[in-house]
């Protein structure tokens, strides 16, 4: 059974126009905290008792990291909150990024809020990564400097516009480091579906295996309503529904495409 928790919040910061970053005191979640996880949030908004999904964007030492955009009502009244405020968190929920043993070089392709939950994910992983992670324009770049501050990371940033990094989409620069005679052990992905669809693709063609982390409107988000149901393939090549929010939201390429 899944708990709820009632936590503190450390810290809060606003990254950009529409960015949150929140800092919280998570010590009492004795749970292990995987990359790819999420906490289900209670927004307390008068006109929804829904919960929404967000992302472990880092966890260390009992400090859970938070960060979104705010998209509606229940992000917005999560952005309301203030350092001292209590969060209800249920979690964590899902199925997180699988993290080999070993490796010579991971490639992580991350768009938009799709970057926040690759922080933690990358910080984990026990061999280097070349983070590709794409942006609108160099204004709405976010977490880049906490990026490049491990060790392992080498990271690409990518700009629609080129106004910082190299101009055009992640996907393009990562299929370019392939073509240019880079290997990649495992490929992960979160962001937009359509950028996940082409860095699956790719790696489908050179047969490295990739994860996908997926967003779907949720209700639940422990695998009891099915709101987040989608389409998924067997090994067999037997189609049957998943729930995102407990089969996912990491999926491998192979069960998705
Ligand atoms: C597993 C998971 C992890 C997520 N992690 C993060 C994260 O780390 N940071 C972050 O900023 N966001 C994250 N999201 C997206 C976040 O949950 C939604 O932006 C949020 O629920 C919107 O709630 P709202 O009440 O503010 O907006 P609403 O008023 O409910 O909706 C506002 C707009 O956002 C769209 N929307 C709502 N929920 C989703 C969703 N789940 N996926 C796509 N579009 C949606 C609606 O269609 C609408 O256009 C995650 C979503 C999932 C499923
Ligand atoms: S949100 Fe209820 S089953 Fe996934």
């Amino acid at each position: 059974m899944k708990q709820t928790y009632q936590c503190t919040i450390l810290e809060r910061a606003k990254l950009s126009d529409k960015t949150i970053s929140l800092l919280i005191d998570a010590s009492q979640i004795r749970e292990e905290i995987l990359p790819g996880q999420f906490f289900h949030i209670n927004c307390n908004t008068q006109d929804s008792y829904l919960r929404r999904p967000i992302s472990v964007c880092d966890f260390e030492k009992g400090r859970l990291r938070l960060v979104f955009e705010i998209r509606g009502k229940g992000t917005a009244k999560l952005a309301k909150l203030n350092k001292g405020d209590a969060i209800d968190l249920l979690g964590p929920l899902g199925r997180g990024f699988h993290l080999p043993k070993s490796g010579k070089r991971a490639a992580v392709v991350g768009g938009g809020i799709g970057t926040f939950p690759l922080l933690f994910l990358t910080k984990s992983l026990s061999f280097p990564c070349d983070a590709f992670l794409g942006f609108r324009c160099e204004e709405q770049i976010i977490l880049a400097d906490e990026f490049k501050s491990l060790p392992n990371v080498n990271l690409i940033l990518c700009t629609d516009n080129g106004s910082c990094g190299y101009c055009g989409f992640a996907p393009s620069a990562l299929t370019e480091a392939l073509d240019a005679g880079k290997n990649y052990d495992i490929i992960y992905t979160c962001g937009p579906r359509i950028m996940m669809d082409c860095v699956a693709k790719t790696a489908t063609e050179k047969k490295i295996p990739c994860q996908l982390s997926l967003e779907e409107r949720m209700g639940c988000g422990i695998g009891a309503c099915l709101v987040c149901a989608c389409q998924t393939k067997e090994k067999n090549g037997q189609s049957h529904m998943s729930r995102v929010c407990a089969d996912g939201p990491v999926f491998w390429a192979e069960e998705i495409l």
